[in-house]
């Protein structure tokens, strides 16, 4: 009981100070950061600026700019030519389909309020509607 108090004063500190959407982002954010770190990047590197001729960037990217493509390249993978900024990469991206719908969205919350400016949650139904679109 003793150690579960101390969790209290941060909880109250949190909710009086934001939002409910900004602690909702705060923890799409978190989760993002974690899920980029442990599935990304390797190849996209930590700081997202890709690695060489190899992997493209994500921050900056002009590829951003159409989310739905995203979020398809990110549970199934990626093949082909592709242009980021100008700069042309041809490596296959691996599927990541152990990731659910509720990771997508926090790692497309993550890169974007990261890298893309950003500052709004990408959501599950979002992530769910253009996944389950045929
Ligand atoms: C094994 C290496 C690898 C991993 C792991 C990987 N990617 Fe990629 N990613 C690539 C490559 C290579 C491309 C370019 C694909 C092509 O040439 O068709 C790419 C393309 C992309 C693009 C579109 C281009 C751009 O840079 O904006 C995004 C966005 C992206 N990846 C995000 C992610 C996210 C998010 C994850 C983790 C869930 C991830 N990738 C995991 C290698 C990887």
């Amino acid at each position: 009981m003793i150690k579960k108090i101390k969790y209290i004063p941060l909880l109250i500190l949190l909710n009086s100070c934001q939002s409910p959407e900004k602690v909702k982002l705060e923890q799409y954010y978190i989760g993002g950061k974690e899920i980029f770190e442990q599935n990304c990047a390797n190849c996209h590197q930590k700081d997202g600026k890709g690695l060489q001729n190899l992997y493209p960037p994500i921050v900056g990217s002009d590829y951003l700019k159409d989310k739905s493509a995203v979020i398809l390249a990110i549970k199934n993978g990626l093949a082909g030519e592709i242009k980021v900024n100008g700069k042309t990469y041809n490596q296959p991206m691996p599927a990541n389909s152990h990731l659910q719908s509720l990771d997508i969205a926090e790692v497309v919350t993550y890169i974007y309020s990261e890298w893309s400016n950003e500052r709004k949650i990408t959501t599950v139904e979002e992530v769910e509607k253009i996944l389950n679109k045929k």
